[in-house]
């Protein structure tokens, strides 16, 4: 289902991409940009999902949170990679995961303009165009190149670019691509060695984690948490310590 409804609404984003595409309005900041084919795309999940499963609940992006009554819930990001998008930069996806009494079980992460989907099932692997992924073989965070992300407030910003100045001359070196769950799915297919970044909401890497996780990779947070919106690192179990050693040395001045 989640497949299905991910490339229909990629269908729409692809299609709506080829006319004029302009910032509708702005969130969290001046540059949290939304577009109208953000909530068109909400929208259309939205509405799939609900004819599908009526019992279920959906939380999105864009303003759905509906607990629903079933015990599943998806978690929706019906544009990850809103600016990407603006500027036709291709790194845009939907995301589409499911969770049955809060634990995710199934994910997609559908990017049409880079020509690739990823999927996922909990204790099933993960897959890019069907093809089954592992992530990264290196072993040494020097040799790590490394994904992460920016949040769109200035304090927010400011704090990130702390870690950053930590993290660069550790590392192979620092990509920055726009959309958080094509990073996870990056740091599952070997793309990029790891991939932190914090500040990220449940439907940015809901679908992306799972899809990390049964590519072998190790998700989560600082010391032993699960992963939030206070950090999500995706490694391999080789990185992880390393990486995250690196991360939890900084001052939480460098937190929100
Ligand atoms: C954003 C992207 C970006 C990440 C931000 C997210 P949006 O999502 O995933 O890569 O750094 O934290 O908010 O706004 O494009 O859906």
């Amino acid at each position: 289902l989640a497949l299905g409804v991910a490339r229909e609404a990629g269908d729409l984003l692809v299609r709506g991409r080829a006319g004029q595409v302009a910032a509708e309005s702005t969130k969290s900041s001046p540059t949290d940009v939304v577009t109208a084919l953000d909530r068109a795309s909400e929208e259309l999940v939205g509405r799939r999902l609900r004819e599908a499963r009526p019992g279920d609940g959906i939380l999105g992006e864009e303003g759905a949170d509906d607990a629903g009554t079933s015990g599943v819930r998806w978690i929706v990001d019906p544009l990850d990679g809103t600016v990407n998008f603006l500027y036709n930069l291709p790194n845009w996806a939907v995301s589409i995961a499911a969770e049955i009494d809060g634990q995710v079980v199934a994910g997609v992460v559908h990017a049409p303009a880079m020509g690739a989907t990823y999927t996922a099932a909990l204790g099933d692997g993960s897959a890019r165009n069907g093809v089954a992924l592992a992530g990264s073989a290196v072993t040494d965070l020097s040799g790590a190149l490394v994904a992460t992300g920016f949040g769109y407030t200035v304090e927010r910003r400011i704090a990130q670019v702390a870690v950053l100045t930590r993290v660069v001359p550790r590392v192979r070196d620092i990509r920055r691509m726009g959309a958080a769950s094509l990073d996870l799915c990056a740091a599952a297919a070997g793309l990029v060695d790891a991939y932190y970044e914090r500040g990220l909401h449940p439907w940015d890497h809901a679908a992306g984690a799972l899809v990390a996780a049964e590519a072998g990779l190790r998700v989560g947070g600082l010391h032993g948490r699960p992963l939030s919106n206070d950090l999500v690192i995706a490694a391999p179990q080789a990185l992880f310590g390393q990486l995250h050693d690196l991360l939890a040395a900084d001052p939480p001045a460098d937190r929100e």
